[in-house]
């Protein structure tokens, strides 16, 4: 008989999938279907994107790839967050992974030991739960309602703080609700996370060009707390990738050299032909983007 492990056991199958799952059935049933499941843009990759696709192909950078990534990449990666979010990475600073999703698994196992509080803002995309009970941690959650415009402060980030927290998992904008943290609510959080400084934040950037709200401001910008960042980004929303698989963490050379000694026993590096194709996409003008972006 076979017989899962604990680990698998403890986990929920991710509800996003399961729910685009069950609209791919009803749609085969001939069922007209909105799906509101997964976070999937409603347009296609850039042709330049895929024209460098195809140019890698015929170079023939179809072969194994350093596991953080190509440094051409890591290095456009590191002007794209000088160029639109004022952060200063070196490339060494930069692990590029299998989709964001990879990139926030990598940073929750170099993290977190069994037992370790990580503190998750609700509502809250639903992978960051299941990630953190996979490394043994423990997922706390504070309530972001309605009310608050589903954001927290700093003195709420604070009250929830233990001898046990280790990590804060948000995103902004926010993955489900949409909210958008300003220059000054990040402030405030950083202020408190100042007050403790073996606190380590994750700021989820995914959705960086899905913004309905202002500008997009980072956690990370603010020096005192430079050194507890780890910012995460990638290219499946703002470009229409989300089956290149391509993500990206910029982080302390520590955690950044530990996601790669990760990733080196899992997968190794993202895709050749996907890392080509994000330098065309990193390279480009953002305001390029609007004009892909027929729906927001
Ligand atoms: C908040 C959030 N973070 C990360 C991801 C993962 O993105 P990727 O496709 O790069 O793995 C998603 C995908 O839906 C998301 O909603």
């Amino acid at each position: 008989m076979i017989q899962l492990s604990e680990r698998l056991m403890a986990m929920e199958e991710s509800a996003t999938i399961a729910m685009s799952r069950k609209s791919r059935e009803l749609k085969v049933q001939g069922k007209d279907v909105i799906s509101l499941s997964l976070g999937e843009p409603d347009f296609n990759t850039p042709q330049f994107i895929k024209d460098a696709a195809t140019k890698a192909m015929d170079d023939n950078f179809t072969k194994y790839m350093p596991v953080p990534g190509y440094d051409d990449l890591r290095e456009s990666i590191s002007k794209k967050f000088k160029r639109d979010n004022n952060l200063h990475y070196d490339t060494d600073q930069i692990v590029v992974s299998t989709g964001a999703k990879q990139s926030i698994a990598n940073v929750v196992l170099t993290l977190i030991n069994p037992g370790d509080e990580v503190i998750i803002p609700a509502p809250y995309w639903v992978s960051y739960i299941e990630i953190v009970k996979v490394a043994g941690g423990v997922p706390v959650m504070v309530n972001a309602g309605i009310e608050k415009d589903f954001k927290i402060t700093g003195k709420e980030l604070e009250e929830a703080i233990t001898t046990r927290t280790k990590l804060v998992i948000f995103s902004t904008p926010c993955n489900p609700t949409g909210s958008v943290y300003s220059k000054e609510e990040l402030q405030d959080l950083a202020n408190s996370i100042k007050k403790h400084p073996s606190l380590i934040v994750l700021c989820d950037e995914i959705y960086e060009h899905i913004n309905f709200e202002s500008k997009h401001e980072s956690l990370a910008q603010f020096e005192e707390v430079y050194e507890q960042v780890v910012t995460v980004n990638g290219v499946s929303k703002a470009w229409a990738m989300t089956g290149w698989r391509l993500g990206y963490i910029g982080a302390p050379k520590k955690i950044a050299g530990a996601c790669t000694k990760v990733q080196g026993q899992f997968t190794s590096g993202t895709s050749s032909i996907t890392q080509k194709a994000a330098i065309a996409a990193m390279e480009a003008d953002p305001v390029s983007i609007k004009r892909h972006d027929l729906s927001f």
